[in-house]
């Protein structure tokens, strides 16, 4: 049965991949973002897209009030780590205070189902791994503060309310759409996989690895990566429990990589040598994060069809090599919707 939903920061990495999930199954789909790190042209044709920011509480509401929705994604958001270290208060007010705004919104008109993308960062360094959903909140950072506080502002829109929410806590996201029509592209990158193609397709001179001297197999830190497209299976699936109850899955495969694995698997895709340089560690980077993800297998049958790191790393360079500059050199595919009438009709 298809539905409409509108989707906050659908321009972005992990929600243009959801948004092309409900297009390819035929659902109406409304794209709410302000472009900051996400690309028009990553909005796929099919989809409406409003430019505005989610700050902007009487277009939000207006946006909400356009009814009736069969749920709403919330993707937007700052999730850099280390610039929440910081900026801490920006991290706290402009995360938390645009999704309590959203949710408000939602509540005031009804929207059924809420799904948040949520963190591996809830959990603190200290914890041991695999993590899983009965781990307690202990961000090490802003960041995932400020996801921790959204969490439980679902807690309690449900209680109060009846909003229905799904939490989802994602590991390291990674990989690009198998079909070839969308990718990361963030400016700056932060993230690993994108930046070791870098390096392998010469694009940059080297890729920096933070530290080699810890508790692990090679001595580089090990992380849990979930390919896009598994995490856009998830967020399809976790709309049927949705109609009956509030869930918390941790989103990942269960197995870790460390930054060498992720490096020695780009080499045999690309066919190319990475050229590295060891670093010394990073404030905040903890050795180990995996997830214990066996909760939304066993629930809703969940299983990544793409848990091999080569297979993530293919389709990300795969993305990578057609557009080397990322979405600059892609094909305009926007479908641009009502944007100036609803602009006027929230300025006027
Ligand atoms: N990428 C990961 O590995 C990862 C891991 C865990 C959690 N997450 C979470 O997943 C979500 C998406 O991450 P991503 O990597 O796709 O990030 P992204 O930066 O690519 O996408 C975020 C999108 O939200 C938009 N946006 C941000 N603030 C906005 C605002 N105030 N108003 C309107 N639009 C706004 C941006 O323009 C962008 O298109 C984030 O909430 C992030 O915290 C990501």
């Amino acid at each position: 049965m298809t539905g409409r939903y509108l989707v906050t920061g659908g321009a972005g990495f992990v929600g243009s991949h959801i948004v092309a999930a409900l297009l390819d199954r035929g659902d109406d789909v409304v794209v709410f973002d302000h472009l900051s790190t996400g690309h028009r042209e990553a909005v796929l044709q099919g989809a409406r897209l409003i430019i505005g920011d989610l700050d902007d509480e009487r277009l939000v509401d207006y946006v909400v009030a356009d009814g009736p929705w069969d749920g709403v994604f919330h993707f937007a958001a700052l999730s850099i780590v280390g610039d929440s270290m910081r900026d801490p208060f920006r991290y706290i007010a402009e995360n938390v205070g645009t999704g309590v705004r959203l949710i408000a919104a939602c509540v005031r008109h009804k929207v059924p189902k809420f799904v948040l993308s949520s963190t591996a960062a809830l959990f603190g360094s200290s914890r041991s791994t695999p993590i899983d959903e009965t781990a307690n909140y202990d961000p090490d950072s802003p960041y995932g503060e400020s996801k921790a506080m959204l969490e439980r502002a679902l807690h309690w829109a449900d209680r109060v309310h009846g909003l229905r929410s799904a939490s989802l806590r994602y590991f390291n996201a990674a990989g690009a759409d198998p079909a070839g029509r969308l990718g990361e592209d963030h400016a700056p990158e932060s993230h690993l996989m994108p930046l070791v193609i870098d390096a392998a397709l010469g694009r940059r001179a080297e890729i920096a690895v933070f530290g080699d001297d810890y508790p692990t197999p090679d001595g580089t830190c090990v992380r849990d990566y979930v390919h896009v497209a598994d995490l856009a299976d998830a967020h399809l699936r976790v709309l049927a429990p949705l109609a009956t109850n509030s869930v918390r899955y941790n989103l990942g495969t269960g197995r870790g990589h460390s930054v060498l694995e992720v490096i020695q698997a780009v080499e045999r895709v690309s066919g190319r040598r990475v050229p590295m340089r060891r670093a010394p560690r990073r404030a905040g980077d903890p050795a180990v994060l995996i997830a214990g993800a066996d909760r939304i297998r066993r629930d809703l049958g969940w299983q990544p069809r793409y848990a091999d790191l080569d297979a993530i790393a293919a389709t990300a360079l795969q993305w990578r090599q057609a557009h080397p500059d990322g979405y600059r050199t892609g094909h305009r595919r926007l479908h641009q919707g009502t944007i100036a009438e609803l602009f006027h009709a929230v300025t006027d």
